[in-house]
């Protein structure tokens, strides 16, 4: 079984900030002065990135006096994105310090850190009040949790009554087994999946009303060929996150997730549900 400083260490190389102002700068935007934009293939450390962040910002309702959660928040892309198109407040909370000091870094650098903060922590003890939150997201984060009981009691805890919650992760499919390593996991011993059907289970279980899944295995294929079509023309991919955040390894871990998606190992969902009023 995996521990918090396994799955920190996973995600912590060094040298992040200096790695991301590299990426900027070959990429010709000014590191110092990054915009939303120039960010995005970096900092949605997520499949599909930007995309499925604009994606599930489209099927929500935010006003700026809402206060959000961001669980898992990586290197902030999605916080900031949020923040910038509704104009509300953001906490992100993620296990990996290095990604929390970039993230308030590139924040800053955008002017958004009187709404958008970061704080290192545990999604399963959360240093904050019970029902704080207007609305919580997490993308690409269950994979590393074991004990999604857990996980799910605590993100109802923090929700204000009426409040949604939006995830975007990866299921077990029911195709063959995944090959590792992945982004999210040197080794199966630090790779959580279960089946859609038992996410659904687990946040009913744990109070979760209106529950909506859907499966977003075309969507994932479909980018992933325009991606390799891109490549095949001598451009970068549009997500370049992994191999900003894994490095070298970045080739092999977008194989594995590739054919796991292919061969229904695994399968993309985002879920929609609410805490009851
Ligand atoms: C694949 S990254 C996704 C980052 C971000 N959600 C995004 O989409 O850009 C997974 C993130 O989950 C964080 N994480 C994993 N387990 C966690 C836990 N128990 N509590 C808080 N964060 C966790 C990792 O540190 C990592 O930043």
């Amino acid at each position: 079984m995996s521990t918090s400083s396994d799955i920190a260490g996973h995600y912590t190389k060094g040298d992040l900030l200096a790695r991301l102002h590299k990426a900027l700068a070959a990429d010709g935007a000014d590191p110092e002065r990054p915009t939303l934009e120039a960010l995005a293939p970096y900092d949605q450390f997520h499949g599909r990135g930007l995309e499925v962040t604009e994606e599930l910002a489209d099927t929500l309702s935010v006003a700026p006096s809402d206060h959000l959660l961001d669980i898992g928040s990586g290197i902030g892309g999605p916080a900031r994105y949020f923040a910038n198109r509704f104009g509300c407040r953001i906490t992100g909370i993620d296990l990996t310090e290095e990604f929390c000091a970039v993230a308030r870094e590139v924040t800053t650098q955008l002017s958004l850190q009187d709404r958008v903060r970061f704080e290192q922590g545990d999604a399963l003890a959360m240093p904050f009040a019970d029902a704080g939150f207007d609305g919580a997201y997490s993308m690409n984060v269950s994979m590393n949790i074991a004990d999604k009981a857990a996980f799910y009691a605590e993100i109802h805890r923090v929700l204000k009554p009426g409040g949604w919650l939006m995830l975007s992760e990866i299921a077990r499919g029911d195709g063959g087994e995944l090959s590792y390593p992945t982004p999210w996991a040197e080794t199966p011993d630090s790779s959580f999946l279960v089946t859609a059907k038992q996410t659904e289970d687990g946040l009913r279980s744990c109070g979760f009303v209106d529950i909506a899944l859907r499966d977003t295995r075309e969507q994932a294929l479909a980018f992933a060929k325009r991606s390799r079509a891109l490549v095949d023309q001598g451009e970068k991919p549009p997500h370049r996150a992994v191999q900003l955040i894994h490095g070298a390894a970045a080739a092999t871990m977008a194989a594995n997730t590739g054919r796991g998606f292919a061969e229904s190992a695994i399968l993309p969902i985002e879920v929609h549900c609410c805490k009851a009023e």
